[in-house]
């Protein structure tokens, strides 16, 4: 038998390796509650109580895989975006908080009791985390996705499905298709794709690769590369490709929300007037840095 102090005074060692005190904590917390439903103040009332050899085996094989450098998220399979759970793997970026605020500000610009039939699209979308919150909130918004990795879409698809929401997924890769492939996942019978998009939304890959070196090994080898990194040479190349074809394929009046590098921000608001843009928008994340854009695009 082992008892559940042992157990937390274990993992508190096994953690105290790759993380700082208080975010270990953090940690210790989640693994507990995620594999045992055991709650902080369980941690402390049960702290005598004798585990199972196999819950035991559980959580010992969990605090193993951290020691490794793996995210909890995708020890535990799981991360919290907007309050609502999303299974994470390998194949998609762990969903972050700067994210949620770039989801909050498109949900102030467009208030619930508006724009009934928004068509909404995400580029990039990785573990659906933008398109499943979108959906929830605004329910009657016809919701589109798109990534150019497959097994990232399975993981977005498995989201949608547990969070019985139905979203539009497609394998496309932003980078090599036209105009004519993004308007067929609006009208995919039509020819004569009558029907644009109101919302353009896209988190992008926009770390450079000569900065991976400097990166948390957390991030750099366990989460996918295809998701974050861009060629030193063309930081913006995914902003460009975004920026030129949204304008093909938004309402006039229609709006594209970016999130951003801090050290972009003046070269992407450039970017999008020279596109013919308007109503550039530069907003700083919870710690101050610049972090999110928005635009109109008007024909
Ligand atoms: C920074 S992640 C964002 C994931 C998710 N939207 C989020 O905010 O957590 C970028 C996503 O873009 C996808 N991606 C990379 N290159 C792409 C391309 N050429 N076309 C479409 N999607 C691409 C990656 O697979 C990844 O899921």
């Amino acid at each position: 038998m082992h008892k559940l102090k042992d157990l937390i005074n274990q993992g508190r060692n096994a953690l105290s390796v790759c993380y700082e005190r208080h975010e270990a904590e953090n940690v210790l917390k989640m693994v507990f509650s995620s594999a045992l439903s055991l709650d902080s103040k369980d941690l402390i009332m049960k702290a005598d109580a004798d585990l199972s050899d196999e819950e035991y085996r559980k959580i010992a094989g969990i605090f193993g895989e951290l020691e490794t450098g793996k995210p909890v998220q995708q020890v535990l399979h799981e991360a919290w975006f907007m309050d609502m759970k999303f299974y994470v793997d390998k194949n998609v970026l762990i969903p972050r908080p700067e994210t949620e605020e770039l989801v909050l500000w498109i949900l102030e610009r467009f208030p619930a009791m508006d724009h009934s039939q928004i068509n909404f699209l995400d580029i990039g979308t990785g573990s659906a985390c933008i398109p499943v919150s979108i959906s929830k909130l605004r329910p009657s918004w016809n919701i589109y996705a798109l990534d150019v990795s497959g097994p990232a879409l399975e993981v977005a698809q498995k989201n949608a499905l547990s969070h019985n929401v139905a979203i539009n997924f497609s394998l496309l890769d932003i980078l090599a298709c036209d105009k004519t492939a993004l308007l067929s996942l609006l009208n995919p019978s039509e020819s004569n794709n009558e029907n644009l998009f109101d919302i353009i939304v896209s988190n992008p890959p926009y770390v450079k690769d000569s900065e991976m070196s400097s990166m948390h090994v957390r991030v750099k080898s366990f989460e996918p590369h295809i998701a974050l990194f861009v060629p030193d040479e063309d930081p913006l190349v995914f902003y460009r490709e975004i920026a030129l074809k949204s304008s093909q394929v938004l309402k006039s009046g229609g709006s594209l929300f970016l999130e951003l590098n801090e050290a972009l921000s003046a070269q992407l608001s450039d970017l999008l007037l020279s596109f013919g843009y308007k109503d550039v928008e530069v907003r700083k994340d919870f710690f101050g840095k610049d972090r999110m854009i928005s635009a109109v695009y008007t024909h």
